[in-house]
């Protein structure tokens, strides 16, 4: 995406030691607005979730710098292989020294060990990393809801799934944390535009990020979402086999 406006890129502390950083898109540039948001986990070992796209690294690096220095980030993390989840990857690992990528093994294997400028650690599903008081796991959801390498991270402490694309919304400018309901807006957008695959095997895969029971979804596109998430993901699953 060609987006170099100026931005209006805010951060946000949306659980405990968890921030959202947010970037509108307004409707000039893309009609009825859009929003890229990363995940910062400040701990002993912070962690980035989504890089943001690659024109975007200043803003979202600065962003950072209001809560924490940005050479102690340690873990560059993403659902899939796409410019905004890990566009900025090597900008990130070259302004964070110890920082190394933090993928599935099928995001390593096919394109992260390529592309970045150092090898991932490559998770398997439903490993655990510590990065102090928090504890993020991986769970792959491959084609969930689109990209064979697709996962996300559970944080477990907060109750948190960084839920990357799932419930992506429309429109620039959502609040940081809401309770409004978002499956119909998202459900809007998703008919509209047909970001998901057509894989099989949606309520396995959603099932299981239920039983995380997650209590905020920190979205992608759209607001940091709190509720009673595993309800919302069984309500996605009827959705998505309806
Ligand atoms: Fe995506
Ligand atoms: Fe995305």
């Amino acid at each position: 995406m060609a987006y170099s406006a100026e931005t209006d890129t805010r951060i946000d502390e949306v659980a405990d030691g968890i921030y959202r950083i947010a970037t509108p898109v307004p409707p000039s540039v893309v009609p009825g607005g859009f929003s890229f948001n990363q995940y910062l986990i400040v701990d002993d070992e912070p962690l980035l979730f989504h890089t943001g796209l690659r024109r975007l690294f200043p803003h979202v690096r600065d962003a950072i710098a209001r809560v924490m220095p940005v050479e102690r980030l340690r873990w560059i993390s993403f659902s899939h292989f796409e410019a905004d989840e890990c566009g900025a990857l090597n900008e990130f690992l070259a302004a964070a020294p110890q920082s190394v990528p933090l993928c599935g093994k099928i995001a390593a294997m096919v394109s992260v060990n390529d592309v970045s400028d150092r090898p991932a650690r490559a998770l398997g599903d439903g490993e655990l990393v510590s990065l102090g008081r928090h504890t993020v796991r991986w769970l792959d959801t491959p084609h969930l809801p689109h990209a064979w390498e697709c996962g996300f991270l559970m944080e477990r402490t907060t109750r948190t799934l960084l839920c990357g694309d799932l419930f992506t919304e429309g429109g620039a400018d959502h609040p940081p944390v809401s309770t409004a309901d978002m499956l119909e807006p998202s459900e809007q957008f998703r008919l509209a535009l047909d970001y998901y695959s057509h894989t099989k095997g949606v309520r396995k895969m959603l099932s299981r990020l239920a039983m995380e029971a997650p209590t905020t979804l920190a979205r992608m596109h759209g607001s940091a979402w709190q509720g009673e998430g595993a309800k919302l993901l069984m309500a996605l699953a009827d959705r998505l086999e309806g």
